[in-house]
């Protein structure tokens, strides 16, 4: 249903200030953003739609190619409005169109009202630039099959290498062109073109989650003058993630695990699992649950479930576990789950539906490959890896980090699209665990 129309004319002071190109850089077009009422699915706020044309490659001055960003505003609750405030959730590869839907309300209040709130699709996403490798998720699902968790036997790594390559061939087939376009720094020349056309102070105020952080302090070095305020929330290492060498974020999941089994035995109703084996610690259930694992390795079940027989091995419950831990409140779900594993019985629920609201983040599960379309893109050079045995130090870093999901699947680069200042050659993204 169409909302307010809400229009702001902020252009008192602000002479809109073009961002400062350097040398050989593309500046901003020297436009205001033309807003349209609009419905964001999962809120009932009033939402305004816009758009702005950007150079396509901000590197190569003599191109005029052109590029729509998508933006979306939650305008603030009260007038006047004290200026915009840019959000990204995390990622990369989601829009963060979502995420402003669940979280806009919450967000509209911690910032005091006075404040239009700003996403803009990063590069990659929604229908910017999208990044996908594949026709078809059922194609992209069978070139993932043989991606099993790292430590699944002791041929894993090198079956995961060997796979990877033919994904890394795939996408450099299919978005050679794509991957130098998607990177981090464009995003943040985006993000300050969109700041200088709502025409207000000419100043970036931004608040960034997990990946959302990379993104903010990218904007930083590269804008350090334009920067009012800055949130970043759930911190990512950034010399870990542009030298693709990233293990500290799996530094607190086993936490994590640690919460979610003192939790399940506080709530034992909620927490079938609890009483499988009557424990009674934390220890015990965490010790079942390694059992349980190593059990899988060898002998894999098949469980039916929603109806449909489903393989339950090592693999799949080591990537239920990665995306679980991330969102507490899908633990009652995952919690039968796991009990339904342990007594081979079959469970109602999805291990993955959350069963109450408010609706959960949904981890790191964006559409299409544009995760490791922008995360390989903004690798250096220096840091991608050509051999298996380049990124054995990191996959044992994150082994040791995380017993739990150190070696469920996330991503290392095998190539990089970059090569001096966003200016590369095609992208060529792999994984690994
Ligand atoms: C909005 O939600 C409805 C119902 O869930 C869905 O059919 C529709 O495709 C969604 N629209 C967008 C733009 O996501
Ligand atoms: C820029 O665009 C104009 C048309 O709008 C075109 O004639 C011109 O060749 C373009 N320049 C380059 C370098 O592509
Ligand atoms: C994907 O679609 C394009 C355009 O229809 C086609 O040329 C290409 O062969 C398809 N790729 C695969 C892997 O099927
Ligand atoms: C780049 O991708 C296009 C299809 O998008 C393909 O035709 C071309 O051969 C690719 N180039 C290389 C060097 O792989
Ligand atoms: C758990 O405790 C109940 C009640 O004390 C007992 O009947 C059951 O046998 C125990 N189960 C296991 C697996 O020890
Ligand atoms: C992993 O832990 C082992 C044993 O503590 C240690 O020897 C090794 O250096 C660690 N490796 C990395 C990459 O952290
Ligand atoms: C990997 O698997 C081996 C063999 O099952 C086991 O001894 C080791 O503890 C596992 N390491 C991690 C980090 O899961």
């Amino acid at each position: 249903m169409a909302l307010i129309s809400v229009l702001l004319h902020l252009s008192l002071l602000a002479a809109a200030h073009a961002t400062s190109p350097g040398q050989g850089i593309r500046s901003c077009p020297s436009k205001q953003i033309t807003w349209s009422p609009c419905v964001l699915n999962g809120t009932n706020l009033p939402v305004s739609c816009g758009s702005l044309s950007v150079p396509m490659d901000y590197t190569d001055e003599h191109a005029n190619t052109t590029l729509n960003l998508e933006i979306r505003k939650i305008p603030a609750a009260n007038s006047p409005s004290k200026g915009s405030i840019f959000f990204n959730f995390g990622g990369p590869g989601d829009s963060g169109f979502g995420d402003i839907a669940i979280f806009g309300e919450l967000l509209r209040v911690l910032t005091g009202g006075f404040h239009d709130l700003i996403v803009v699709a990063p590069r990659g996403t929604a229908n910017t630039i999208p990044f996908s490798c594949y026709n078809t998720s059922i194609e992209r699902g069978i070139a993932q099959l043989g991606i099993v968790a790292g430590n699944a036997s002791d041929v894993a790594l090198g079956q995961i290498w060997g796979n990877t390559q033919v994904i890394a061939d795939t996408c450099y087939a299919t978005q050679n062109e794509t991957g130098r376009l998607i990177g981090t720094a464009f995003v943040a020349r985006d993000m300050m073109c969109v700041v200088d056309a709502l025409g207000e102070d000419g100043m970036l105020r931004y608040w960034g989650y997990s990946y959302g952080t990379i993104l903010g302090l990218t904007a930083a070095a590269m804008f350090p003058d334009r920067i009012d305020k800055l949130i970043l929330d759930g911190v990512v290492n950034p010399h870990e993630y542009y030298h693709n060498k990233e293990t500290e974020i799996f530094t607190d999941a086993d936490k994590v695990l640690t919460a979610f089994c003192t939790a399940c035995l506080a709530s034992p109703t909620a927490c079938p699992i609890a009483h499988v084996h009557n424990h009674t610690t934390p220890a015990a259930l965490q010790t079942a649950l390694a059992t349980l694992l190593t059990t899988l390795k060898y002998h894999p079940i098949v469980l039916p479930i929603l109806n449909t027989p489903l393989l339950i091995d090592y693999t799949l419950v080591k990537r239920l576990l990665l995306l679980n831990l991330y969102s507490p409140t899908t633990w009652p779900s995952f919690s039968s789950f796991l009990t339904g594993v342990l007594t081979r019985n079959a469970t109602p629920s999805s291990p993955t539906s959350p069963v109450s609201s408010p609706p959960a983040r949904t981890g790191p599960s964006p559409r299409g490959d544009a995760l490791p379309g922008i995360k390989c893109s903004d690798v250096y050079d220096s840091g991608r890896a050509a051999r298996l045995e380049e990124v054995l130090p990191t996959v044992r870093g994150r082994w040791n980090a995380s017993w739990a999901v150190g070696d469920a699947r996330r991503i290392i680069c095998r190539w990089s699209a970059r090569s001096g200042g966003c200016r590369g050659r095609g992208m060529r993204g792999g994984l690994t665990g």
